[in-house]
């Protein structure tokens, strides 16, 4: 695979249509990745054209990421499910946990093989972190995995990350319902952290992203306030509330990055009850 500056003509893994532009690849060529195809590049150009900010959106989007680790390690959490977790980018979950707990461990899943085969990569020499191969939308197939069942613990708190990945649900998936399976399978004191796709602001357009997206693997479904709410039944959101990435417990000196209108996602983190 190529990064931004060279010539196409990248070597395609075991899987890959490399002319279906995916969502993970997409995503990483925005952050500045190298693991992208042209078809990717030109997916994420278009979502440019139509979202100009789109850049912005992915950075603070990590940062929230970012925030939200620490703040569960801080609480005592020691492992971690990141559904969704995307190409191995700056700030991984683990890179970040690990360095405050060394004991922290953390299982990925996404099933982008892209995304799958350079995690391996990245974790081959970490005992506590590893990658399941598995669609989110099937928990047991994910939580029955044997990362999940060698590196989690579920009698004790879990940190569920679920960051930029609820709005590839389709509804006839019933996100509500898929987020409750999770939950019920978590101990009281784990918490959820999710970022969600939304139109509500008038700067975000949600339309266009949801219609350049059509050409990827990977459907758009940006909803509602009300919408993302119901995601965290059964977990009481922690301070300030559903809010927008660079509002959640922006860190001293970055105020100046807050921005509702132009953050494109709802950004919270819940403790379950
Ligand atoms: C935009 S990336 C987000 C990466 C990371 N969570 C973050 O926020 O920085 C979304 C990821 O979700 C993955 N994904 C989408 N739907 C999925 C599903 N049903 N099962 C597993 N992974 C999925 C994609 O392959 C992609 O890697």
């Amino acid at each position: 695979m190529t990064g931004r500056h060279e010539a196409p003509g990248e070597q395609v893994p075991p899987g890959v249509d490399p002319e279906i532009p995916s969502a993970a690849r997409a995503y990483d060529y925005l952050l500045g990745g190298g693991h992208n195809f042209a078809a990717d590049r030109e997916l994420a150009k278009k979502i440019q054209v139509v979202q100009p900010g789109v850049v912005r959106i992915a950075q603070q989007n990590r940062a929230f990421l970012r925030r939200a680790v620490l703040f569960m390690v801080e609480a005592g959490v020691r492992q971690f499910l990141d559904l969704g977790s995307g190409i191995p980018t700056v700030g991984n979950v683990h890179e970040i946990a690990q360095a405050a707990a060394p004991d922290a461990r953390v299982v990925y899943v996404d099933y982008d093989p892209v995304a799958v085969a350079h995690s391996r990569l990245l974790l081959a020499h970490n005992d506590n972190a590893d990658i399941v191969d598995a669609d989110i939308t099937r928990p047991h197939d994910v939580l029955d995995a044997g990362p999940a069942r060698r590196l989690l613990d579920l009698d004790r708190p879990v940190g569920l990350l679920a960051v930029t990945i609820g709005h590839y649900i389709p509804p006839e998936a019933d996100p509500a319902g898929l987020f409750a399976r999770y939950r019920d399978a978590l101990a009281p004191g784990s918490f959820l952290a999710l970022t969600h796709l939304t139109d509500d602001f008038t700067a975000i357009r949600g339309e266009q992203i949801v219609n350049t997206m059509k050409s990827s693997r990977n459907n758009v479904f940006p909803r509602t306030r009300e919408e993302v709410l119901k995601l965290f039944t059964g977990y009481g959101l922690v301070e300030p509330g559903l809010v927008t990435t660079s509002s959640w417990r922006p860190g001293k000196g970055v105020t100046s990055m807050q921005d509702t209108e132009r953050d494109g996602l709802y950004a919270g983190v819940g403790r379950r009850l």
